[in-house]
């Protein structure tokens, strides 16, 4: 469904739900990480692009006059978020209502003060699979909060207030990338952000002879945020002990020559790291020369070190690379890796457009086979970053 198509359909939505039309509306989108994946914690580079699956938010003054944003969701059967704006507003339940609570704590810290709202939220980025599914919902309420009060918040700013809600009120310590993008994607290009300086490029990605196929595992192993926090606590270690400030300033040979002082898990957390910054500048160039297969190889590099030294792939996202890797570039796959955090959620997979449904078809019959579980599979091309669509 295009963004015109969805906006239609939560207008609707909200009619039918609220009884009046929505004064106001936003959307914020996914993304998938291309290449890069755990560096942002350490200050290095990552490689994502927003995808056409958003987040959207429909609002309209309360009916009652109450303080009191509520969140419904169109989806059947989920509990409202009510979130009382006469005290300062604080984690609560139902959980998945921190998202919005801890957006709209970074407005009131900041002074600004929406009032009372009767929201709508509509969502098709796929919960639980690695594509940012929190960020698009954080961003696209902050977006929603700047049509609302007319006050608009500077880019990165706002993608910090929308990471600082994930780590006070969702309790995950993230890193940088997932609000970046989906604040600052562009319609056909990828965003090279170097996470210390915050600087961000623009990397073109136009060329319709290649897609990228995003392979939902549909598996979430329940490790989830327990272990991207040790991850965190081991590269900070790793640092610490070459004497960086974080592992974006450590060379190879550094941490090659200190191999005896660092415990072995530790070594390979850091070796992941600073292997994969690498690998994502020279994806970004492999992308902008068009040099597929160099991509592509990079891609498959990225997978190997997340499952061997980083350690958060499993079984399924493995099977997945495995399956894409054996069609090979004959059959029209130049590379794959997991994306997102890991423990399940999606692949992606950058594949020769013509043979999307062949690739789609032999990745799900041999998938199912392995594993018994269905994949889903889309297909996206690089999305603009969040909008007000109506106020
Ligand atoms: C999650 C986090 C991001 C990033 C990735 C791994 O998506 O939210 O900040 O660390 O994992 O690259």
């Amino acid at each position: 469904m295009t963004l015109p198509e969805l906006t239609a359909r939560v207008s609707q939505q909200f009619i039918k739900i609220y009884g009046r039309h929505p004064r106001w509306m936003a959307a914020a989108p996914g993304r998938v990480n291309v290449i890069g994946e755990h560096t942002d914690y350490n200050d290095g580079f990552v490689l994502p692009m927003a995808i056409e699956r958003y987040a959207v938010m429909a609002a309209d003054k309360s009916a009652d006059d109450r303080n009191v944003i509520q969140v419904r969701d169109t989806a059947d059967g989920v509990e409202p978020a009510m979130i009382d704006l006469s005290a300062p507003v604080e984690p609560g339940m139902p959980k998945w209502g921190n998202y919005p609570r801890g957006v709209i704590a970074g407005f009131q810290a900041r002074g600004i003060k929406p009032g009372g709202l009767d929201v709508l939220l509509h969502s098709t980025v796929p919960l639980g699979g690695g594509l940012s599914s929190s960020a698009a919902l954080e961003v696209a309420t902050a977006t929603l909060l700047e049509a609302v009060t007319g006050k608009t918040i500077d880019p990165v700013e706002k993608a910090l207030l929308c990471q600082r809600a994930e780590h006070e009120f969702a309790g995950v310590p993230c890193g940088i990338m997932d609000q970046f993008i989906s604040v600052m994607g562009r319609e056909n290009h990828l965003l090279l952000l170097d996470c210390r300086s915050r600087q961000t490029e623009l990397v073109p990605m136009n060329d319709p002879s290649v897609a990228l196929l995003i392979v939902n595992t549909n598996v979430k192993h329940e490790l989830g945020s327990g272990e991207y926090a040790k991850r965190r606590a081991q590269c900070e270690t790793a640092a610490k002990i070459l004497g960086v400030a974080s592992l974006r300033d450590a060379e190879p040979e550094a941490l090659e020559s200190a191999r005896s002082k660092i415990d072995e898990v530790v070594y390979r957390r850091a070796r992941h790291v600073i292997g994969e910054i690498e690998r994502t500048l020279y994806a970004a160039e492999g992308i902008r020369a068009s040099n597929w297969l160099t991509v592509g190889n990079l891609m498959y590099a990225s997978h190997d070190s997340l499952r061997d030294d980083y350690e958060v792939s499993c079984k399924e996202l493995d099977a997945v690379v495995e399956i894409a890797e054996a069609i090979g570039v004959k059959g029209g796959v130049f590379g794959c890796r997991m994306t997102g955090g890991g423990f399940g959620g999606c692949a992606v997979a950058l594949v020769r457009t013509g043979d999307v449904k062949v690739i789609s078809e032999k990745i799900a019959a041999d998938y199912k086979r392995q594993t018994g579980i269905e994949a889903t599979f889309f297909v996206s091309r690089p999305a603009a970053g969040a909008t007000i669509l109506k106020g």
